[in-house]
Protein backbone atom coordinates (compact mmCIF):
# COMPACT_ATOMS: atom_id res chain seq x y z
CA UNK A 1 0.00 0.00 0.00
CA UNK A 2 1.51 3.81 -0.51
CA UNK A 3 0.22 6.58 1.14
CA UNK A 4 0.04 8.43 -1.81
CA UNK A 5 -3.06 7.19 -2.90
CA UNK A 6 -6.38 7.71 0.23
CA UNK A 7 -9.13 4.97 -0.89
CA UNK A 8 -12.59 5.57 0.83
CA UNK A 9 -15.93 4.04 0.22
CA UNK A 10 -18.81 6.35 1.22
CA UNK A 11 -22.38 6.33 -0.01
CA UNK A 12 -21.82 3.50 -1.95
CA UNK A 13 -19.00 5.94 -4.16
CA UNK A 14 -15.42 4.28 -3.96
CA UNK A 15 -13.46 7.73 -3.88
CA UNK A 16 -9.94 7.33 -5.36
CA UNK A 17 -7.86 10.44 -4.29
CA UNK A 18 -4.27 10.53 -6.12
CA UNK A 19 -2.49 12.32 -2.97
CA UNK A 20 1.15 12.77 -3.87
CA UNK A 21 0.37 16.65 -4.41
CA UNK A 22 4.37 17.51 -3.76
CA UNK A 23 4.79 15.88 -6.92
CA UNK A 24 2.11 16.67 -9.04
CA UNK A 25 0.28 13.54 -8.16
CA UNK A 26 2.36 12.11 -10.66
CA UNK A 27 1.88 8.11 -10.91
CA UNK A 28 4.26 6.14 -9.75
CA UNK A 29 4.23 2.22 -10.15
CA UNK A 30 3.07 1.63 -6.17
CA UNK A 31 0.35 3.93 -6.76
CA UNK A 32 -1.03 2.05 -10.41
CA UNK A 33 -1.17 -1.34 -8.54
CA UNK A 34 -3.14 0.48 -5.34
CA UNK A 35 -5.57 2.30 -7.71
CA UNK A 36 -5.65 -1.03 -9.66
CA UNK A 37 -6.14 -3.23 -7.15
CA UNK A 38 -8.91 -0.91 -5.40
CA UNK A 39 -10.64 -1.14 -9.09
CA UNK A 40 -10.45 -4.54 -9.16
CA UNK A 41 -11.96 -4.97 -5.64
CA UNK A 42 -14.80 -3.12 -6.28
CA UNK A 43 -15.96 -5.07 -8.80
CA UNK A 44 -16.91 -7.73 -6.17
CA UNK A 45 -18.06 -5.26 -3.67
CA UNK A 46 -21.53 -4.63 -3.73
CA UNK A 47 -21.16 -1.66 -1.42
CA UNK A 48 -19.39 -0.24 -4.63
CA UNK A 49 -21.76 0.96 -7.09
CA UNK A 50 -19.93 3.86 -8.28
CA UNK A 51 -16.29 5.44 -8.33
CA UNK A 52 -14.57 8.60 -7.99
CA UNK A 53 -11.24 9.77 -9.29
CA UNK A 54 -9.84 13.00 -7.95
CA UNK A 55 -6.43 14.54 -7.16
CA UNK A 56 -5.15 16.37 -4.00
CA UNK A 57 -3.49 19.89 -4.08
CA UNK A 58 -3.47 21.57 -7.41
CA UNK A 59 -3.25 19.33 -9.73
CA UNK A 60 -5.36 16.08 -10.79
CA UNK A 61 -2.15 14.39 -12.06
CA UNK A 62 1.37 15.01 -14.25
CA UNK A 63 0.86 11.62 -15.22
CA UNK A 64 3.63 8.95 -15.03
CA UNK A 65 6.56 9.60 -12.93
CA UNK A 66 9.18 10.96 -15.58
CA UNK A 67 11.69 9.45 -12.91
CA UNK A 68 10.45 5.89 -13.08
CA UNK A 69 10.66 6.21 -17.39
CA UNK A 70 13.84 7.25 -16.92
CA UNK A 71 15.01 4.42 -14.86
CA UNK A 72 13.82 2.22 -17.11
CA UNK A 73 15.25 3.76 -20.20
CA UNK A 74 18.82 3.87 -18.56
CA UNK A 75 18.45 0.02 -17.47
CA UNK A 76 18.84 0.23 -13.46
CA UNK A 77 14.79 -1.28 -13.63
CA UNK A 78 13.60 -3.95 -16.14
CA UNK A 79 10.51 -3.11 -17.69
CA UNK A 80 8.40 -6.25 -16.78
CA UNK A 81 8.93 -4.42 -12.93
CA UNK A 82 6.33 -1.65 -14.43
CA UNK A 83 2.78 -2.19 -12.93
CA UNK A 84 1.06 0.17 -15.14
CA UNK A 85 -1.09 -2.77 -16.80
CA UNK A 86 -2.78 -3.59 -13.52
CA UNK A 87 -4.12 0.04 -13.19
CA UNK A 88 -4.96 -0.02 -17.47
CA UNK A 89 -6.58 -3.42 -17.13
CA UNK A 90 -8.75 -2.54 -14.59
CA UNK A 91 -9.78 0.64 -16.06
CA UNK A 92 -10.34 -1.59 -19.35
CA UNK A 93 -12.34 -4.75 -17.18
CA UNK A 94 -14.37 -1.98 -15.29
CA UNK A 95 -17.86 -3.00 -15.25
CA UNK A 96 -18.96 0.10 -12.41
CA UNK A 97 -19.92 3.95 -13.96
CA UNK A 98 -16.60 6.07 -13.48
CA UNK A 99 -16.46 9.58 -12.48
CA UNK A 100 -13.72 11.95 -13.10
CA UNK A 101 -13.44 15.32 -11.10
CA UNK A 102 -10.66 17.40 -12.82
CA UNK A 103 -8.94 20.75 -11.72
CA UNK A 104 -5.80 21.94 -12.48
CA UNK A 105 -3.25 20.10 -14.60
CA UNK A 106 -4.16 16.54 -16.67
CA UNK A 107 -0.99 15.41 -18.27
CA UNK A 108 -0.34 12.11 -19.74
CA UNK A 109 -2.02 9.16 -18.53
CA UNK A 110 -4.29 11.94 -16.50
CA UNK A 111 -5.98 12.44 -19.72
CA UNK A 112 -5.97 9.08 -21.55
CA UNK A 113 -7.70 7.83 -18.32
CA UNK A 114 -10.45 9.87 -18.62
CA UNK A 115 -11.47 7.67 -21.86
CA UNK A 116 -12.11 5.23 -19.42
CA UNK A 117 -14.45 7.34 -17.45
CA UNK A 118 -18.13 7.62 -18.27
CA UNK A 119 -17.82 11.21 -16.31
CA UNK A 120 -15.78 13.33 -16.55
CA UNK A 121 -16.28 17.25 -15.29
CA UNK A 122 -13.16 19.33 -15.69
CA UNK A 123 -11.99 22.95 -14.40
CA UNK A 124 -12.65 25.37 -17.09
CA UNK A 125 -9.29 26.69 -16.70
CA UNK A 126 -7.62 23.06 -16.27
CA UNK A 127 -4.98 22.15 -18.50
CA UNK A 128 -5.09 19.11 -20.18
CA UNK A 129 -1.86 17.55 -22.49
CA UNK A 130 -0.77 14.03 -23.86
CA UNK A 131 2.80 14.91 -24.42
CA UNK A 132 3.81 11.26 -25.58
CA UNK A 133 5.54 12.33 -28.33
CA UNK A 134 7.89 14.90 -26.83
CA UNK A 135 8.71 12.53 -24.40
CA UNK A 136 9.51 10.28 -27.67
CA UNK A 137 7.26 7.70 -26.25
CA UNK A 138 3.19 6.46 -27.64
CA UNK A 139 0.09 7.14 -26.32
CA UNK A 140 -0.97 4.34 -23.72
CA UNK A 141 -4.51 3.31 -22.25
CA UNK A 142 -5.94 2.60 -25.85
CA UNK A 143 -5.67 6.08 -26.39
CA UNK A 144 -4.75 5.91 -30.09
CA UNK A 145 -7.99 4.41 -30.54
CA UNK A 146 -10.71 6.15 -27.63
CA UNK A 147 -8.92 10.07 -28.18
CA UNK A 148 -9.66 10.00 -32.33
CA UNK A 149 -13.12 8.02 -31.48
CA UNK A 150 -14.54 10.49 -29.40
CA UNK A 151 -12.58 13.83 -30.79
CA UNK A 152 -11.82 12.71 -34.81
CA UNK A 153 -8.23 11.86 -36.07
CA UNK A 154 -7.24 15.34 -36.85
CA UNK A 155 -8.05 16.83 -33.07
CA UNK A 156 -6.57 13.85 -31.66
CA UNK A 157 -3.19 13.95 -33.69
CA UNK A 158 -2.71 17.64 -33.08
CA UNK A 159 -3.08 16.63 -29.43
CA UNK A 160 -0.49 13.69 -29.49
CA UNK A 161 2.15 15.19 -31.94
CA UNK A 162 2.16 18.47 -30.59
CA UNK A 163 1.71 17.75 -27.04
CA UNK A 164 -0.12 21.17 -26.38
CA UNK A 165 -1.97 21.80 -23.32
CA UNK A 166 -5.78 22.63 -24.28
CA UNK A 167 -8.68 23.78 -21.57
CA UNK A 168 -10.81 22.69 -20.27
CA UNK A 169 -13.43 24.55 -21.98
CA UNK A 170 -12.11 23.41 -25.31
CA UNK A 171 -11.71 19.88 -24.29
CA UNK A 172 -15.68 20.15 -23.49
CA UNK A 173 -16.23 21.69 -26.28
CA UNK A 174 -14.39 19.04 -28.88
CA UNK A 175 -16.42 15.68 -26.59
CA UNK A 176 -12.95 14.57 -25.11
CA UNK A 177 -14.67 15.22 -21.65
CA UNK A 178 -18.23 15.47 -20.36
CA UNK A 179 -18.23 19.47 -19.06
CA UNK A 180 -16.22 22.11 -18.19
CA UNK A 181 -17.40 24.00 -14.62
CA UNK A 182 -15.71 26.90 -12.33
CA UNK A 183 -13.14 25.38 -10.90
CA UNK A 184 -14.62 25.22 -7.31
CA UNK A 185 -18.16 23.66 -8.54
CA UNK A 186 -15.98 20.38 -10.14
CA UNK A 187 -15.50 17.76 -7.26
CA UNK A 188 -18.77 19.02 -5.79
CA UNK A 189 -20.99 17.73 -8.90
CA UNK A 190 -18.93 14.61 -9.63
CA UNK A 191 -19.81 13.50 -6.12
CA UNK A 192 -23.08 14.64 -6.90
CA UNK A 193 -22.99 12.79 -10.35
CA UNK A 194 -21.16 9.55 -8.45
CA UNK A 195 -23.81 9.29 -5.88
CA UNK A 196 -26.55 9.34 -9.06
CA UNK A 197 -25.15 6.99 -10.54
CA UNK A 198 -24.60 4.68 -7.48
CA UNK A 199 -28.71 5.44 -7.18
CA UNK A 200 -29.56 3.80 -10.36
CA UNK A 201 -30.36 0.55 -11.14
CA UNK A 202 -27.04 -0.87 -11.41
CA UNK A 203 -27.94 -3.90 -13.56
CA UNK A 204 -29.01 -1.60 -15.97
CA UNK A 205 -26.41 0.84 -15.66
CA UNK A 206 -23.60 -2.07 -16.48
CA UNK A 207 -25.42 -3.70 -18.74
CA UNK A 208 -25.73 -0.17 -21.17
CA UNK A 209 -22.10 0.47 -20.38
CA UNK A 210 -21.23 -3.33 -21.48
CA UNK A 211 -22.93 -2.31 -25.13
CA UNK A 212 -21.54 1.10 -25.24
CA UNK A 213 -17.72 -0.36 -24.60
CA UNK A 214 -15.46 -3.72 -26.02
CA UNK A 215 -13.27 -4.89 -23.17
CA UNK A 216 -11.58 -7.30 -25.58
CA UNK A 217 -10.91 -4.97 -28.34
CA UNK A 218 -9.49 -2.17 -25.80
CA UNK A 219 -7.37 -4.21 -24.32
CA UNK A 220 -5.82 -5.37 -27.77
CA UNK A 221 -5.09 -1.91 -28.03
CA UNK A 222 -3.43 -1.72 -25.10
CA UNK A 223 -1.44 -4.77 -25.71
CA UNK A 224 -0.28 -3.26 -29.07
CA UNK A 225 0.42 0.17 -27.66
CA UNK A 226 2.59 -1.52 -24.36
CA UNK A 227 4.30 -3.18 -27.37
CA UNK A 228 5.07 0.18 -28.60
CA UNK A 229 6.07 2.27 -25.56
CA UNK A 230 8.37 -0.49 -24.12
CA UNK A 231 10.52 0.05 -27.27
CA UNK A 232 10.16 4.02 -27.14
CA UNK A 233 11.17 3.48 -23.67
CA UNK A 234 14.61 1.94 -24.38
CA UNK A 235 15.57 4.13 -27.91
CA UNK A 236 17.79 7.21 -27.41
CA UNK A 237 15.34 9.73 -28.31
CA UNK A 238 13.48 8.81 -24.64
CA UNK A 239 16.85 9.28 -22.84
CA UNK A 240 17.30 12.46 -23.86
CA UNK A 241 13.38 13.19 -23.07
CA UNK A 242 14.05 11.96 -19.90
CA UNK A 243 17.67 13.48 -19.24
CA UNK A 244 16.13 16.97 -20.35
CA UNK A 245 13.26 16.83 -18.09
CA UNK A 246 15.61 16.01 -14.93
CA UNK A 247 17.92 18.98 -16.20
CA UNK A 248 15.34 21.15 -16.47
CA UNK A 249 15.98 22.14 -20.28
CA UNK A 250 14.34 21.75 -23.26
CA UNK A 251 15.15 18.38 -24.96
CA UNK A 252 17.34 18.48 -28.98
CA UNK A 253 16.39 15.54 -30.87
CA UNK A 254 18.08 16.76 -33.95
CA UNK A 255 20.99 14.48 -33.43
CA UNK A 256 19.40 11.66 -33.23
CA UNK A 257 18.20 9.46 -35.61
CA UNK A 258 14.54 8.06 -34.92
N1 LIG B 1 7.14 12.81 -12.86
C1 LIG B 1 7.93 13.05 -11.81
N2 LIG B 1 7.96 14.23 -11.17
C2 LIG B 1 7.13 15.18 -11.60
C3 LIG B 1 6.28 15.00 -12.69
C4 LIG B 1 6.30 13.73 -13.34
N3 LIG B 1 5.49 13.45 -14.34
N4 LIG B 1 5.58 16.14 -12.91
C5 LIG B 1 5.98 17.00 -11.97
N5 LIG B 1 6.92 16.44 -11.19
C6 LIG B 1 7.62 17.04 -10.06
C7 LIG B 1 8.66 18.05 -10.51
O1 LIG B 1 9.87 17.39 -10.85
C8 LIG B 1 8.78 18.90 -9.26
O2 LIG B 1 9.55 18.19 -8.32
P1 LIG B 1 10.64 18.98 -7.41
O3 LIG B 1 9.81 20.00 -6.65
O4 LIG B 1 11.23 17.92 -6.54
O5 LIG B 1 11.60 19.62 -8.38
C9 LIG B 1 7.35 18.91 -8.72
O6 LIG B 1 6.71 17.79 -9.28
C10 LIG B 1 6.57 20.16 -9.13
O7 LIG B 1 6.62 20.24 -10.54
P2 LIG B 1 7.10 21.56 -11.34
O8 LIG B 1 7.66 21.14 -12.65
O9 LIG B 1 8.00 22.38 -10.46
O10 LIG B 1 5.71 22.32 -11.48
P3 LIG B 1 5.25 23.28 -12.66
O11 LIG B 1 3.94 23.81 -12.24
O12 LIG B 1 6.35 24.22 -13.03
O13 LIG B 1 5.04 22.31 -13.91
C11 LIG B 1 4.23 20.37 -15.08
C12 LIG B 1 4.10 21.27 -13.83
C13 LIG B 1 3.29 19.18 -14.87
C14 LIG B 1 3.84 21.16 -16.33
C15 LIG B 1 5.68 19.88 -15.21
O14 LIG B 1 6.11 19.38 -13.95
C16 LIG B 1 5.82 18.78 -16.21
O15 LIG B 1 5.90 19.04 -17.39
N6 LIG B 1 5.86 17.52 -15.72
C17 LIG B 1 6.01 16.38 -16.58
C18 LIG B 1 4.68 15.96 -17.12
C19 LIG B 1 4.83 14.78 -18.05
O16 LIG B 1 5.44 14.87 -19.08
N7 LIG B 1 4.26 13.65 -17.63
C20 LIG B 1 4.36 12.39 -18.32
C21 LIG B 1 3.32 12.33 -19.38
S1 LIG B 1 3.45 10.84 -20.32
Amino acid sequence: MTEHVKIAVADNVLRIQLARPDKKNALTNAMYVAVGEALTRAESDPAVRAVLFEGEGDAFTAGNDIAEFAAVAAGTRSRSDMQTHIFLEALARGTKPYVAAVHGLAVGVGVTMLMHCDVSYVAEDARLSTPFVNLALVPEAASTWLIPARIGYARAFQLFAFGEPIDGKTAAAIGLVTAALPAAEVRPKALAAAKALAAKPAGALQATKKLMRDPAAILAVMAREGDAFGHRLRTAEAAEAFRAFAERRAPDFTKIQG
